[in-house]
């Protein structure tokens, strides 16, 4: 499968991480020296990814900003030995096209997944949550479209303790032993009583072409929000999805404690994030 565009929703608050997220994007806290967010653009661009939609809120103009180094605020480190440290943004900015298009309210995930539409067109496209770091080579989305084909998408899951299933989209699939097993029924963040499985949605997914026609008329679900989870569930049987169990470490950036853990990783192994 051929698939060129993603979709990065990055409107949301960061409600997890204010009061620091009600001034800076969230996606722009540091692990090392690069923002979460270009790890997340590094895998989209591994991935063969060429054009980025990126889903925003007005006032997150940092993150734009930092897609676009300007050239007179980095004046006095050009052309400086210091340069090379803008070499992993620069090619990013260089090799890929990021278009913005604005949620004017947060209406839950489905729904800004849909702003996308209009650049989406009839193509397939990925989407990447911008908050959560994989260590996976070559990258998830790399794997869920070896997973896709023209008229079946794929999702990343993980296993979650039965517990924590409310904070997830759960996923239940097919017995049929194979690496990439059809999923047969979707539930966004239900009580660990009504769960059909422990095995969770991750934010990386892989939709065939007319997928956007599936975000259209999404009616509120868990939580008041318009939910892809949703939005995939009501139409497995037009649009079939495989699950694609992910092998490297996951961190959720957007919460304090796993943003941690995550730096912890970055020092005890700092090359397992380049
Ligand atoms: C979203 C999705 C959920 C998925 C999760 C992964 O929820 O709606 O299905 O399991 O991302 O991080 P959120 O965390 O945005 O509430």
């Amino acid at each position: 499968m051929k698939l060129t565009k993603a979709v990065i929703p990055a409107a949301g608050l960061g409600s997890r991480m204010l009061p620091f997220s009600s001034a800076v994007p969230k996606e722009l806290l540091p692990v090392g020296t690069m923002p979460v967010f270009q790890y997340v653009l590094s895998e989209a661009y591994r991935a063969g990814i060429e054009t980025i939609v990126l889903v925003n809120a007005a006032w997150k103009t940092a993150l734009d900003d930092y897609l676009s180094p300007d050239r007179g605020r980095l004046a006095s480190i050009l052309g400086t030995e210091k340069e090379r440290m803008l070499d992993s943004l620069m090619q990013l900015a260089r090799a890929m096209e990021i278009v913005s298009v604005d949620q004017p309210e947060p209406r839950g995930l489905g729904h800004a997944v849909s702003m996308a539409n209009p650049i989406v067109q009839d193509e397939p496209f990925a989407v990447l949550l911008p908050d959560e770091i994989i260590l996976q080579s070559p990258g998830v989305v790399a794997d869920l479209i070896n997973a896709s084909d023209d008229t079946t998408g794929a999702i990343a899951v993980i296993e979650v303790p039965r517990e924590k299933t409310s904070s997830y989209g759960i996923v239940a699939v097919d017995n049929d032993g194979s690496e990439a097993p059809g999923i047969t029924a979707m539930v966004e963040k239900p009580d660990p009583a009504d769960a059909p499985t422990n095995l969770a949605i991750v934010g990386r997914y892989v939709f065939p072409q007319g997928f956007r026609s599936a975000l259209q008329d999404l009616q509120p679900g868990a939580g008041g929000e318009l939910q892809l989870t949703d939005a995939m569930r009501d139409n497995l049987d037009r649009f079939p999805l495989r699950a694609v169990r992910v092998s490297g470490r996951r961190f959720d950036t957007g919460n304090p404690a796993a943003y941690a853990a995550c730096w912890q990783a970055y020092l005890d192994a700092p090359e397992a994030f380049h």
